[in-house]
């Protein structure tokens, strides 16, 4: 499996990053804040960060500018993934090979962890200290995150998996609620990177959108097969979660082999969106190899 360059240096900066700011919170309930510091900060393979940094190096923007955005990034990640464990949605008892944050703790301090993850994402954005040229376009991240997050984001995208629970849906539509519940984050990661970036002209842009959103969506496809070949160990999450709880899924509608199949197709167009850009894009390319072979 490829293994990506950096990833443990990246890992310590975001972490680094996460801790700060959640000592910086002013006091109040210390369970709430210990369940936040749980679901943030206890493993996580900071897939979004990796992807925030990797995308403003190639575009020469500013570390530290990407410290702001990557750390919001993965606080929504992190809200997401407590409420996608609870009893009304996924219903899984491990994360990250620990108990899932409602298990640890209760579901109303998991309910409200994440809750307070998501407004910290948007605390970050808005106070984080980017340079100059970055901080006129503190709106424009914010409208990122919104869009990427919310209804017509992650959150939209949860909903649409759960009514896609129990029955079967077409191929598109399953497309189109990985693209959101998944995709939109990690599209996020890309293009809100790009903004931090001085150089990154329109098209590049454009040729950066098709990219992220094909990785967007080939995330999911991957998440969907190793919940099934993958081993519990492994994942640190509970393997066969989809297929017990009945869930529309790549390889439910097209069988194992045709999910691959689509996970390389996606890799595939992926590099041919990278192979115009005018940067040198290897770390890129190489995230789109890492992320259609993980194994976890
Ligand atoms: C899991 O995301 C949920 C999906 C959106 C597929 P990750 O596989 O990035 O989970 P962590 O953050 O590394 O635990
Ligand atoms: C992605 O889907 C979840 C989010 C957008 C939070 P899954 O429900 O498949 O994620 P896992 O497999 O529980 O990590
Ligand atoms: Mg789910
Ligand atoms: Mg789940
Ligand atoms: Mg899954």
């Amino acid at each position: 499996m490829t293994k990506l360059k950096n990833l443990d240096n990246v890992q310590a900066r975001i972490d680094t990053y996460l801790t700060a700011k959640l000592d910086s919170l002013a006091r109040n309930d210390e369970k709430l804040l210990a369940a936040m510091r749980y679901g943030l900060l206890i493993g996580g393979k900071r897939m979004r960060p990796y992807l925030a940094y990797i995308t403003g190096e190639a575009l020469a923007a500013e570390q530290h500018d990407i410290d702001g955005v990557a750390a919001a990034i993965e606080c929504i990640h992190a809200y997401s993934l407590l409420h996608d464990d609870l009893p009304a949605m996924d219903d899984d008892d491990l994360r990250r090979g620990q108990p899932t944050c409602h298990k640890a703790f209760d579901e109303a301090t998991a309910i409200l962890a994440g809750d307070s993850l998501q407004t910290l994402a948007f605390d970050i954005i808005a106070n984080h200290d980017f340079s100059e040229a970055v901080t006129s376009k503190r709106i424009i991240l914010l409208r990122y995150l919104v869009n990427a997050a919310g209804y017509q984001g992650m959150c939209g995208g949860q909903a649409l998996d759960l009514a896609g629970t129990d029955k079967s849906i077409t191929l598109a539509e399953l497309e189109h609620l990985h693209s959101l519940k998944t995709g939109a984050l990690l599209e996020a990661s890309v293009m809100m990177a790009a903004e931090c970036s001085q150089q990154a002209t329109e098209n590049d842009k454009k040729q950066l959108v098709q990219y992220a959103k094909l990785i967007g969506l080939a995330y999911q496809v991957r998440d969907d097969i190793i919940d099934i070949t993958s081993t519990e160990e492994e994942l640190g999450k509970p393997t066969g979660s989809d297929l017990a709880a009945n869930k529309s899924t790549y390889p439910a509608l097209l069988g194992l082999s045709g999910a691959q199949e689509k996970a390389e197709n996606l890799y595939q167009q992926a590099l041919q969106a990278l192979s115009t850009l005018p940067y040198n894009t290897q770390s890129l390319s190489d995230f789109a190899t890492f992320i259609v072979s993980r194994k976890h």
